[in-house]
């Protein structure tokens, strides 16, 4: 089944006859995985209570454009920024007419225009009016728009007429919607990333740290999400704003992040180590800024624990993916790292290169599991992250490494 994990969908009801059939449609679309907030037009409301959609999706259904209440909390605009499809399901005449107008004279019509998420319709109309001129134009302009139309199906309606005009029932409109978004390799699966560089603090104002930006491992964080896991990301210190639909959990220290990854373990599927994690900490950490003193001074380290290594040697260990920056002899000391740290997979990158890796946009790596290896050309790191999702995907598949 075509799934809607990670996806917000904000369902539109217009007032036609086929309203009582958008309680099964909630249903539907929250049985693929989405999360539902309702908007009902004035005539909607003659058809089906607010009550029992609300009852259904576990939100308040919203009706008004000028609510106080609804702007302090969810108002037009969150709504339009929430949706990642706005789905109008009956979409009567009256409605299909306004939003090809351009009319922004309700909160359905309002929300359409403010928002910049697909919109998909699902005509319902006595077949005449669905077969009128003035129809067939604006359903043509609508679609010439972008907007995605499901339906309608032809049979008996309503009002005694046959003819086409009958809203599409709501199992195929909910696939119809899960159907304009990624595959859904990871569906459901929960999936942890680390990311950023470690810092290890020295006294209350020094640490020691590296050039990791974050962009690799939010760029994969966004392709789980794209492929439908459930993800997390422990991040240390970055500028960038986690995708939406990821929990994100910011650290400083290896060893904090050490104990985030090792705390959310029971509930991991995946397990990608893309975090620049410094292997040594200052031994001591000075309570009081350290003063200037002699023209050199001698800093002890001491061992940072090997996060991805705990990780795949845990008890019910997730599918466990690491990344090797190497500036030399790549591919062998990759291959070491796999076997050292009991990885399943393990992405080398070349980071003596500044075009790629560390802290720029673009990125090219060999992929290593046990019995293959793949070679993701040059390219930007939201790109090299979706092929490694999709091979993680695969090779999750077949089977764990031993
Ligand atoms: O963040 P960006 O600017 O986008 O840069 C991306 C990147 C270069 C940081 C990324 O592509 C990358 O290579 N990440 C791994 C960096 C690293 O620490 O590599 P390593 O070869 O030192 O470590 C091997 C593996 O062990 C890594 O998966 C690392 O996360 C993990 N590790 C290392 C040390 C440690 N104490 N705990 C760990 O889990």
């Amino acid at each position: 089944m075509a799934h809607l994990f990670n996806r917000n969908v904000l369902l539109g009801v217009s007032g036609g006859i086929a309203a009582y059939k958008s309680a099964e449609l909630v249903r539907q679309l929250q049985g693929r995985g989405a999360s539902v907030r309702v908007i009902m037009t004035l005539g909607a409301r003659e058809f089906i209570t607010p009550l029992t959609l609300q009852a259904l999706s576990g939100h308040p259904v919203h009706t008004q454009l000028l609510d106080t209440d609804a702007e302090q909390g969810m108002g037009h605009i969150e709504l339009a920024r929430w949706a990642d499809l706005l789905l109008v399901a009956p979409a009567t005449a009256d409605l299909i007419a306004r939003l090809s107008a351009g009319r922004a004279d309700d909160l359905l019509t309002t929300a359409a225009l403010a928002t910049t998420a697909p919109l998909m319709l699902a005509p319902a109309m006595n077949q005449q009016m669905w077969q009128d001129p003035a129809t067939i134009a604006n359903i043509t302009q609508l679609s010439a728009r972008g907007a995605h139309i499901v339906g309608p199906a032809v049979g008996q309606q309503a009002c005694g007429d046959v003819g086409p005009g009958r809203m599409e029932e709501p199992p195929v409109i909910a696939d119809a919607a899960a159907s304009l978004f990624e595959s859904g390799l990871l569906a459901g699966k929960r999936v942890i990333i680390t990311a950023g560089p470690t810092r290890e603090a020295l006294d209350p104002v020094r640490y020691i740290s590296n050039h990791s930006s974050g962009k690799m491992g939010y760029a994969l964080a966004q392709a789980a999400v794209d492929a439908g896991a459930i993800t997390t990301l422990v991040s240390g210190p970055v500028n960038l704003a986690p995708p939406k639909h990821v929990q994100c959990l910011p650290v400083q220290s290896a060893t904090e992040m050490l104990e985030k990854c090792l705390a959310l373990l029971p509930e991991c599927d995946i397990f990608i180590a893309c975090a620049a994690v410094a292997d040594y900490r200052p031994a001591t950490i000075e309570q009081q800024k350290i003063k200037k003193g002699p023209e050199q001074v001698i800093l002890q380290l001491a061992r940072n624990p090997d996060i991805v290594a705990a990780v795949a040697a845990s008890e019910n260990s997730p599918f466990t993916v690491g990344f090797a920056a190497e500036t030399n002899d790549v591919l062998s000391y990759a291959r070491d790292k796999m076997q050292g740290k009991g990885l399943d997979m393990i992405v080398a990158n070349d980071v003596s290169d500044l075009s790629i890796g560390f802290n720029s946009d673009h990125n090219e790596a060999t992929v290593l599991w046990r019995d293959g290896e793949q070679v993701l050309a040059r390219s930007g790191k939201s790109a090299i992250a979706r092929q490694i999702v999709e091979l993680i995907g695969a090779i999750n598949k077949v089977g764990k490494c031993v």
